[in-house]
């Protein structure tokens, strides 16, 4: 029996098994609009036979989007877009789930194949960036960002409720938060980016209100039956490891009890002098302890592309689900390639049924 490939449920709906598709950036849209790439893209994953796939992150205002060529919904056509998309998630028996954001002092850059760096000022393909203080990533992202006054920190919480409502009248059934990689509810959260002295900085407790504030706001909006989720850089590797963990635990707790469903634990990319120890599933042992002593589902991604790994990972308690992001994009039937691997009885039915009802009389080679 794998474990992998067992169904998951969390609130009303109903993971085909554990695998999911993380959400990648395709930095394709024209003012965060999504289009036939997006569709064709989302759709051969889908098919692919992951039970979840995660639409990219999408920004929640303009000045949230990491590229000019990111996703967003900050606007009806915007969702419009999207809804098609979800639609044929759907229709390939995964459940379409959606990451929002807000990039915060690393928006305003270049796609990754045109530089990966700030679009410089003066540049009037950039706009001005958002953060809790007014301190640059540095390096290929030296942009300095404008300190967020209280009036900027309600309205974006305001822009996650509304792109919360959007996400679920777009078709979504499965709601992620972007708190991780360096954008703003991480930097609120990090010491390497928050240096404020009001209710928003200082303590651990002070740092993470903006993340649990935002959470309550979409809260109120998202259906209480649909998984609402996070995800979130529990660790920086920069040296003062055990007292983040211990603050992002805590944290951890705080997002159960204001109702969240399920943490994707991630890495905080919130400062260049981190020193991660870059491994298959090297995450999980840690996203493994959040599960445990948070007492929340988890998910994690990083390198656990190797079906064996991906299934003791779900086999030992580490993980509830399995992210798989670019061995998804090298092979969009990773699932049931992983399916033959660990010897799945019936290995082609975790594909749709046109497709099964024949691979299942012919074994590929490899
Ligand atoms: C092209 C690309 C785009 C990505 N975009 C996002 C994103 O929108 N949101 C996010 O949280 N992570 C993003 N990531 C990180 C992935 O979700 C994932 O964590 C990462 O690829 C590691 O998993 P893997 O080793 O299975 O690929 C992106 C990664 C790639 C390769």
């Amino acid at each position: 029996m794998s474990e992998l490939f067992s169904p998951f449920q969390l609130k009303s709906v109903t993971l085909r098994n554990r695998i999911a598709v993380p959400p990648m950036c395709q930095y394709s849209a024209v003012d965060g609009v999504l289009n036939d790439w997006h569709l064709a893209h989302y759709s051969g994953l889908a098919r692919g036979g992951a039970g979840l796939v995660i639409v990219e992150a999408t920004a929640v205002s303009p000045e949230g989007r990491i590229t000019p060529g990111c996703s967003g919904l900050w606007n009806d056509a915007q969702a419009q877009a999207l809804a098609p998309i979800a639609a044929a998630i759907r229709a390939a028996g995964a459940v379409p789930g959606i990451q929002i954001g807000h990039a915060g002092r690393k928006a305003s850059a270049n796609r990754p194949w045109e530089g990966d760096d700030h679009i410089p000022d003066g540049d009037a393909r950039g706009w001005p960036t958002l953060s809790p203080s007014a301190i640059a990533f540095g390096a290929h992202l030296p942009k300095v960002p404008q300190a967020m006054r209280e009036e900027d920190i309600a309205r974006v919480r305001g822009d996650f409720r509304t792109a919360a409502r959007r996400a679920r009248e777009a078709g979504f059934a499965w709601l992620e938060l972007h708190f991780a990689h360096g954008y703003l509810g991480q930097s609120f959260f990090s010491v390497h980016a928050n240096r404020r002295q009001d209710r928003y900085g200082g303590s651990a407790e002070n740092r993470s209100r903006f993340l649990l504030e935002t959470l309550a706001a979409v809260r109120e909006e998202w259906p209480e039956h649909l998984p609402l989720t996070a995800r979130f850089g529990v660790i920086e590797y920069d040296g003062r490891d055990a007292e983040t963990l211990a603050e992002s635990i805590a944290l951890a707790k705080a997002f159960k009890s204001g109702g969240l469903d399920l943490l994707s634990v991630s890495v905080g990319f919130s400062t260049l002098q981190a020193n991660i120890p870059w491994a298959p599933a090297f995450l999980a042992p840690i996203a493994g302890q959040v599960r445990r002593q948070a007492g929340i589902p988890v998910a994690a991604a990083w390198s656990i592309d190797a079906p064996e790994t991906a299934e003791s990972t779900v086999a030992t308690g580490q993980l509830d689900l399995v992210m798989v992001g670019r061995a998804h994009l090298a092979n969009p039937h990773w699932p049931y390639h992983a399916a033959l691997k660990l010897k799945v009885d019936r290995a082609a039915w975790v594909l749709p049924a046109p497709y099964a009802h024949w691979l299942a009389r012919y074994r590929p080679v490899s």
